[in-house]
């Protein structure tokens, strides 16, 4: 498997039993992961029949049809109190959001998840029900970022940067992380000097501020 993003996800499920990943397009992850024996058995889900028909590809040449089914379905609805993990990677916050929001997630031990957007707001609602951050990664792939975030049924308390940047991310200021945010600040300062009015100018200093306080 190519991607670093999925790769790296991986590595988080290595040790459960039954993985469910949500939005599975070719099933790489599910297959991966039973492949190299990280979980017995795993669902590649998805909603759209053409991504249904690349995951079953997929799954007959790595001959896996035994151990990762197939599922055409919109969200987690098949969860059963087997699947111990659950991954939802690759689409924007709001959509996971939505999906987390109907699914039945008592059995779950441990989710992986990464949105394309709308961290903030992600990270808020999994603070709101009762989901705690255990390990995150910032992942860059193709010229792009992605925040990992790994969590466990628990309590976290985080600040606004922490929502939108993610605790540990933050923490941990990788080389990625001070890229990402360096490239954020060019940018505001670039909309600074063109900005027309002192309102907005306040609050892009603001900001400016914040985002320099975070990578000092
Ligand atoms: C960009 S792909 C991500 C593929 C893979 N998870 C990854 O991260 O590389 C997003 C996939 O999510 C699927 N999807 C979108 N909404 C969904 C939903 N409500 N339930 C299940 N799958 C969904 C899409 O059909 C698409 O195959």
């Amino acid at each position: 498997m190519k991607s670093v993003r999925l790769l790296t996800a991986s590595k988080y499920i290595k040790g459960y039993n039954f993985l469910a990943d949500c939005g599975t397009d070719h099933a790489k992850l599910p297959i991966f992961c039973v492949e190299n024996k990280l979980v017995k058995k795993a669902f590649a889900s998805d909603n759209k029949i053409g991504p249904i028909e690349n995951a079953k590809k997929s799954i007959d040449k790595a001959n896996l049809n035994d151990l990762v089914f197939p599922i055409l379905a919109d969200g987690l609805s098949y969860l059963h109190k087997d699947i111990d993990v659950v991954s939802v990677l690759g689409m924007g916050g709001r959509l996971i959001i939505q999906i987390l929001e109907n699914a039945d997630l008592t059995f779950v031990k441990r989710l992986i998840l990464s949105a394309n957007s709308e961290n903030y707001l992600l990270r808020q609602y999994l603070q709101d029900n009762s989901w705690k951050i255990e390990y995150e990664e910032l992942i860059k792939e193709n010229s792009k970022y992605y925040q990992l975030m790994v969590l466990s049924q628990g309590k976290m308390d985080l600040s606004e940067l922490e929502k939108e940047f993610g605790p540990l991310i933050i923490k941990e200021k990788s080389s990625e992380f001070i890229e990402m945010i360096n490239k954020l600040l060019m940018k505001l300062k670039y909309g600074y000097n063109k900005a027309k009015t002192e309102e907005v100018k306040i609050e892009i200093k603001k900001r400016i501020k914040l985002l320099e306080e975070v990578i000092s």
